[in-house]
């Protein structure tokens, strides 16, 4: 039979009996795609607005038109003048009057920034930019993208930031799409009187926009193509060529015999083995800041299954992990000055033969015992012994998770905040710094005692859940800040609510937001020194 089936494979055209199932495979074995993204519209800067192109001005004041069109020619100014004045535009943040006829360009975008002091911070410039490339999607034309009318106190960002909101503004991902009519790839030109802007974005913002397309792609990817294994092979393939890395990746053998019991136990019930990754940068000096992100690649929940409705956006259950890869992703190839290491506890939490039952007791790597009441609520269990590990293996100066952990934060904050949980102050003021910077705001959520009895277990040292739920996400960060070895610095973000944008927003096509990514970022660069 082997030599038969030798002789049928070694022909071109397989008949049906030749395609056996390897019985390795798991999965179908036959891909969806492999075709990449369509391309997206290269960014530029330069002096001044091609001829022809659709003009994007950013507009603070219904009167600031003349200082936000300085440089071109009086009629075209005059003309956007009027239009806003006849439309009776005034601009709020990110509403949008487009103008036709202009002389010199087909079309004119006006964009309303609407700043919350006087000068518009970083992220209102990349807002403009972003709200004006969604809405300028279809749009043939090469955009160019005004910045002279911004104050001169946000000159050093104005150009960088408007290039960044664009590029995140464009995101799109079409690759599973057999016959896609890609939208158009006219460039994006930013204007600007700053010449240092182009090699500065390069260097440093491009690599952040990159990046959170990056965790968005992982986050959209579905389960069958992204699972532990693949995961890890994506982030290698991010950062082959990059310096100062070092990836470190644990097998199930290798985490059995460290007594990762907790991890190992959530992906027992996958064909898909968990893994556990770590991408240390170093770039600085001193103890790395420790990032550690919950992956768990699909969570049905497993013998606790989950009802049907929305169980498919478990695919984006290790939308935490992307965070922490994007962010040390793009610290390490715009080479920043600080030492990070970013762990992803990779498991595909599912309902098989072997998978671990309610009421089974499982040991995470420091000895402590957990009973498993519910097992969906597995990303505690995957990050308990993720921290232990990353403790014992790097001694952080602190650590910080991210996870996509609970309903009850998508209660409590709907998606305007995610959750903020922590045990050390100056972290999480650093935290709450970070995401107001860059427009992903965190809540400070409280971690009261009373959570310790509602997690106290009858015959382990805690258990994962608390039957009725009550105070779900708080309880659950109990559970992680107990099993997060004293004294590091611990903080978790809870990003349940805010992995997906049920609709767009300025910097955020519908769909996976990338959150996380530029939060960490920024916190890390409050750790450079400069
Ligand atoms: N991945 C889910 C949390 C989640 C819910 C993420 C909605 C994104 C959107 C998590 O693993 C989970 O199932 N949590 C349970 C825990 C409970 C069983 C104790 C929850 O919060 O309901
Ligand atoms: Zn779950
Ligand atoms: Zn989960």
């Amino acid at each position: 039979m082997r030599i038969f089936l030798a002789l049928l494979l070694s022909t071109t055209a397989l008949p049906a009996l030749a395609q056996e199932r390897p019985v390795s495979l798991v999965g179908s074995g036959v891909a969806a795609s492999s075709a990449q993204n369509s391309a997206t519209r290269p960014i530029r800067f330069a002096a001044a607005a091609p001829a022809g192109s659709t003009l994007v001005v950013p507009l603070l004041r219904a009167d600031g038109v003349a200082a936000a069109t300085a440089g071109l020619p009086s009629a075209t100014a005059e003309a956007i003048r009027a239009g806003v004045a006849a439309a009776r535009f005034e601009p709020k943040a990110n509403t949008t009057l487009s103008l036709y006829g202009v002389p010199g360009h087909a079309r004119v975008l006006l964009v309303g920034i609407k700043p919350v002091r006087e000068v518009p911070l970083e992220a209102d410039i990349a807002n403009f930019a972003g709200t004006a490339l969604q809405e300028l999607r279809g749009d043939p034309a090469e955009i160019a993208i005004l910045t002279a009318g911004l104050p001169a106190d946000a000159a050093g960002y104005a150009a960088t930031q408007a290039a960044f909101g664009a590029q995140l503004g464009q995101y799109r991902f079409d690759r599973l799409k057999s016959t896609s009519k890609a939208p158009p790839v006219a460039p994006v030109t930013v204007v600007t009187a700053d010449a240092g802007a182009a090699a500065r974005y390069a260097a440093d913002l491009q690599h952040v926009a990159d990046a959170t397309a990056f965790a968005r792609d992982l986050v959209t990817t579905p389960a069958t193509e992204l699972y532990p294994e693949s995961f890890v092979a994506e982030v290698r393939a991010q950062l082959r060529g990059v310096p100062n890395v070092r990836i470190t990746v644990l097998d199930e053998a290798q985490m059995r015999s460290l007594g990762m019991g907790s991890l190992v136990g959530v992906g027992q019930g996958s064909r898909r083995p968990s893994r556990l990754l770590a991408v240390e940068y170093r770039g600085g000096s001193g103890a790395p800041l420790a990032l550690v992100g919950k992956g768990i690649t699909f969570d049905s929940g497993g013998i606790s299954i989950k009802p049907a409705l929305g169980m498919w956006e478990m695919k984006g259950d290790m939308a935490g992990a992307a965070a922490t890869m994007g962010a040390v992703i793009a610290a390490a190839r715009r080479g920043a000055n600080v030492n990070v290491v970013a762990v992803a506890a990779l498991s595909e939490n599912m309902p098989g033969g072997n998978a671990q039952r309610p009421g089974d007791v499982v040991r995470t790597m420091n000895g402590k015992t957990i009973e498993v009441i519910n097992t969906d609520a597995e990303g505690r269990l995957v990050l308990a012994d993720a921290n232990q590990w990353t403790i014992r293996q790097f001694q952080p100066m602190a650590l910080v998770n991210i996870a996509t952990l609970t309903g009850g934060i998508v209660a409590a904050l709907g998606d305007e905040y995610a959750g903020l949980f922590a045990r050390e102050e100056t972290l999480a003021g650093r935290l709450m710094t970070a995401g107001g910077k860059v427009g992903e705001d965190l809540w400070r959520m409280p971690i009261h005692p009373s959570y310790a009895e509602d997690m106290a277990s009858e015959i382990a040292d805690i258990k994962n859940a608390n039957e009725g739920g009550r105070a779900g996400s708080g309880t659950a960060a109990h559970f992680i800040s107990y099993l997060t070895p004293e004294p590091t610095p611990w903080a978790h973000i809870d990003m349940a609510a805010v992995d997906r944008a049920e609709k767009a927003l300025p910097t955020v096509p519908k769909g996976p937001r990338g959150f996380g990514v530029r939060l960490l970022d920024q916190l890390l660069r409050g750790y450079e020194s400069r």
